[in-house]
């Protein structure tokens, strides 16, 4: 619905000083009718030069702004390391590292708090789809955002990423991703239709060069969320160019 799409790429536990500079030299290339976040393991943040062809995102944050947490990242910290996004409620920390709802809204207001913009994840699994629960599934997981902070949403980026088409290789069609963003803004749209118009809504699961093109096309798709593809510099280039104006 927004007009200038947003490719995000979540590098996961993968990277290097390698790949920072080769994605970095890809990217010096490309044009401003397209805006990329790169989002690679948070000891990297600090080696990406400042460059106006991207920002940068934290994978994740402590639901607390500081203290004795061995091991936890705060907003205050991934900020001064150069992110201005971070990504909340990822599935694999929903499923490998607990996250309820509950923790997604405390880090989603940690996020907003200290002026990074969060990338709320939701989705369904390949069980709850099957048991045609997947609306059931997503209105839950952003009325509990709502119902926790309500303007938390307007100051968020969301991203349907479907779990079982994360790292899969199957995605989902473009016309199934079309019918759960629809879903999602009208959800939205409950809450608030100014907010509805204007948050993108970007899809993840298997996106790739190839897939990506049909996906953009799809009226309620503002962008993607790349795994896998947004390791490989030639090919996440390639989708960020798919996705200009
Ligand atoms: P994938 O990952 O593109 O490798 O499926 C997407 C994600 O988990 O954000």
């Amino acid at each position: 619905m927004t007009a200038k799409k947003l490719i995000a790429a979540n590098w996961k536990m993968n990277g290097s000083l390698a790949l920072v500079e080769a994605v970095t030299q890809q990217l010096t290339s490309l044009s401003s009718s397209v805006d990329v976040l790169i989002c690679p393991p948070a000891t990297l943040l600090a080696h990406f030069p400042v460059s106006q062809h991207y920002s940068l995102g934290a994978q994740n944050l402590s639901e607390h702004s500081g203290g004795a947490y061995t091991g936890e990242l705060s907003a205050a910290l991934v900020i001064e390391a150069g992110a201005s996004y971070v990504l909340v409620g990822h599935s694999e920390r929903r499923q490998y590292f607990a996250e309820t709802d509950e923790l997604v809204c405390l880090k989603m207001q940690q996020a907003v708090s200290a002026g990074l913009t969060p990338v709320l994840c939701i989705g369904e699994t390949l069980t709850e789809r099957q048991q045609e629960n997947t609306e059931q599934v997503i209105a839950k997981q952003l009325a509990a955002v709502y119902a926790s902070h309500p303007e938390l949403l307007a100051k968020s980026v969301i991203a349907y990423e479907p779990v079982w088409a994360i790292g899969t290789g199957e995605s989902a069609t473009p016309e199934q991703a079309q019918t759960t963003h629809a879903f999602i803004r009208r959800q939205l749209a409950q809450f608030d239709s100014a907010v509805a118009a204007k948050v993108r809504i970007l899809y993840g699961g298997s996106v790739n060069a190839a897939n990506c093109q049909a996906l953009f096309t799809q009226a309620d798709i503002d962008g993607a969320l790349v795994g896998g593809a947004s390791l490989k510099p030639a090919e996440f280039m390639q989708i960020c160019q798919s996705a200009k104006e």
